[in-house]
């Protein structure tokens, strides 16, 4: 297929969705860009084109990143006792995903109370702090050593951050999050001003489709039983109360981020990485999603 004629086709879908504004260093992003990066894990081949290499805030799909980290450092077992596998009729931020159905633990790791308590449980080690051991992270599972943290976006996340704050103390008066809570939620703010490509996000969505092999080099970065996990995850919650829209409409395990990314995991075929600001009332990126399902149709990925 050809993708700059799938960005064509895609593009006027930009005007169907607002940047988010909540965060003010994201408000200033041009909405106005819509690109893609498709790694093929069967044969190592790559394409890619429009806005493929555009650093944008990695946002909620960094929450893919850190539950892998957690799941190698701590084994799966210790994170399903922390947070579940349920879908949330709610929007991503909001208290009343545990208030009203009585959980006493986040119903998955990509609300951001699931999030914040995943971040949570990584502790120091060898010197290094949660957020560095996460970026170190990040870099070699998106093979992409020019990961940084952006501090303007960062400082924005601090400011506006009060939803996440009462999340976090919520949890810690549930006695549910143990650690100490500013350090949680200043890792959680941290993983979420990461600056990606879509190039990065499909080498991690590559990990993912690949069983948890790096196709680049054949080394194994996560389990096969953290990269199953957390596609399972992807597919049914990745994209919020909208993930079963998506699910029927794309079927590919997708986890979405209010920068405008997306990363997706065909198994065993593609890892994608989408970018386009512009997102629909969910969160979700209104262009990206359409040149995704786009993808899934013309290459036939949906799982189903
Ligand atoms: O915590 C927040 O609200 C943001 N830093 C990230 C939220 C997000 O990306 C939700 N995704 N669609």
């Amino acid at each position: 297929m050809n993708l700059n004629d799938a960005i064509q086709e895609c593009w006027s879908k930009i005007d169907e969705g607002q940047v988010a504004t909540y965060i003010p260093a994201l408000a200033k992003v041009d909405p106005y860009q819509l690109g893609v990066y498709l790694f093929d894990v069967t044969n190592d081949k790559k394409a890619e084109a429009g806005a493929s290499q555009v650093r944008f805030a990695i946002e909620s799909v960094s929450k893919v990143i850190t539950l892998l980290y957690a799941i190698e450092r701590l084994g799966l077992s210790a994170v399903e006792e922390q947070v579940g596998t349920r879908q949330t009729g709610f929007p991503f931020d909001t208290i009343l995903n545990m208030e009203i159905t009585k959980e006493t633990h986040p119903l998955n790791a990509f609300v951001n109370s699931g999030a914040i308590l995943i971040s949570s449980l990584i502790e120091e080690q060898d010197g290094l702090s949660p957020f560095d051991q996460i970026l170190e992270f990040s870099r070699k599972i998106c093979n992409d050593p020019d990961i940084t943290l952006n501090e303007e976006i960062y400082q924005s996340e601090l400011r506006t951050g009060d939803m996440n704050r009462s999340l976090a103390y919520y949890l810690k008066a549930k006695e549910v999050l143990t650690n100490d809570v500013t350090l949680s939620l200043d890792t959680y703010f941290k993983q979420c001003s990461m600056m990606v490509t879509c190039q990065s996000l499909a080498n991690l969505g590559a990990v993912l489709a690949n069983d948890g092999i790096a196709p680049w080099n054949n080394e194994r970065i996560i389990s096969s039983e953290a990269a199953t996990y957390t596609k399972s995850v992807m597919m049914t919650t990745g994209l919020y109360n909208e993930s079963g829209t998506y699910s029927v409409k794309i079927g590919v395990p997708t986890k979405s981020g209010v920068g405008g990314g997306l990363v997706s995991a065909a198994p065993n075929h593609y890892g994608i990485g989408i970018f386009s600001p512009a997102l629909d009332h969910a969160g979700n990126s209104v262009a990206g999603l359409a040149l995704l399902e786009l993808i899934s149709k013309k290459l036939k990925l949906d799982i189903f």
